[in-house]
């Protein structure tokens, strides 16, 4: 049986979107570059932080002739410093922030950890350390533009399997004195990033500020391309056969369209939200979701995502907020 994708309606992919600001983080590729898309398709203004900015100018190319605007700037997630350039030079230029799709991340192909000029482990500081300082950097312009929005993308790996749920280890978020294992580190940054949607929704509620985390789906993407050259050749002899249970990046890009811009999402602040996905271990979830219950209860845990937020603040560098959560 033909599975069924979740898809925007009519109605929030016809919105106009002019005079609306969004960034989008990975935009030269993949879900992120779809995402850009359809952004700039309906006539909004995409700022495209990108690590290779030539690579994102090259991306944008494909966007000749559509109602939109669009720029390339460099952010390197695996730099604290490069998050806190990005964000100086957008508030230079920029007066509103209508969404923020935190969406680039990363598998590393290493069998040891390996560590960002900061010194945080790469996985989970492209994913959730890098994001976390531009979010918290961006919150007064997203309260500011209220209502607005934040699409934070996990993936389905956070969920696990019933015999074994991902965490985040507070004790050792740095793999410093754990062993090593590329796709555990990358299942526990992406439940850093569900986490954090929750903490977030918890501390802006009342702003009309939302946020949501997202699995897009199995997307046809440069995703982990950067593998061992047995790997990568594994995955091309398999990529025909995934190509029935995988799915487009534009396919993939709907989730986060969805939180970005549908009336619905800020009904369901905090929530996960689901494409549907043949890789969750839980049969039942196979079906996704807008929103979706994680099957994974350390990534419901709000005590955790609070003890990792204030965490955070300190690993990062920034001053915690004043004033009750
Ligand atoms: N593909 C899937 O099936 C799948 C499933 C679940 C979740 N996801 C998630 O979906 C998101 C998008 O991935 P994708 O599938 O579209 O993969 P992709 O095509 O490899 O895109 C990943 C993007 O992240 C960017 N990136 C990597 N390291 C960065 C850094 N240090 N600073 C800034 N940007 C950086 C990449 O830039 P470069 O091009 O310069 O490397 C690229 O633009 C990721 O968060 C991924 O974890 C993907």
């Amino acid at each position: 049986m033909l599975r069924r994708r979740l898809s925007l309606d009519n109605a929030t992919r016809s919105k106009d979107l002019t005079g609306k600001t969004y960034i989008v983080t990975g935009a030269n590729s993949g879900v992120g570059l779809e995402t850009t898309r359809q952004l700039v398709k309906q006539g909004g203004h995409v700022v495209m932080a990108c690590r290779r900015t030539d690579a994102g100018e090259e991306a944008a190319r494909s966007f000749r002739g559509l109602e939109g605007t669009y720029e390339v700037e460099r952010l390197d997630l695996a730099d604290l410093d490069s998050v806190r350039d990005f964000v100086s030079r957008f508030k230079a230029n920029h007066d509103r922030l209508d969404g923020l799709a935190c969406n680039a991340g990363l598998v590393t192909m290493a069998s040891r950890p390996e560590f960002t000029r900061d010194g945080l482990e790469m996985t989970i500081a492209v994913s959730y350390f890098g994001h976390f300082l531009l979010t918290e950097l961006l919150l007064d312009a997203l309260r500011a533009s209220a209502p607005s929005r934040m699409a934070i993308v996990s993936s389905v790996t956070h969920a696990g399997s019933p015999n074994n749920r991902p965490d985040v280890n507070l004790d050792d978020l740095n793999y410093e004195h754990r062993d090593f294992n590329n796709f555990a580190a990358y299942s526990e940054a992406k439940v850093a990033n569900v986490l954090y949607a929750r903490e977030l929704a918890e501390r802006l509620e009342g702003t009309d500020v939302s946020a949501f985390s997202v699995h897009p789906g199995w997307a046809r993407s440069n995703f982990g391309s950067g593998g061992s050259l047995p790997m990568r050749i594994a995955m091309a002899v398999m990529r025909p056969f995934s190509r029935f249970v995988s799915d487009s990046n534009e396919q993939s890009a709907q989730t986060t369209l969805h939180c970005l811009l549908s009336d619905d999402a800020p009904n369901h602040p905090g929530a996960y939200f689901s494409q549907s996905s043949v890789l969750y271990r839980d049969r039942k979830c196979r079906g996704g979701g807008w929103p979706m219950d994680t099957p994974n209860p350390n990534a419901k845990n709000i005590e955790t995502a609070r003890k990792l937020v204030d965490m955070s603040y300190g690993i990062v560098g920034l001053a915690r907020p004043n004033g009750p959560r």
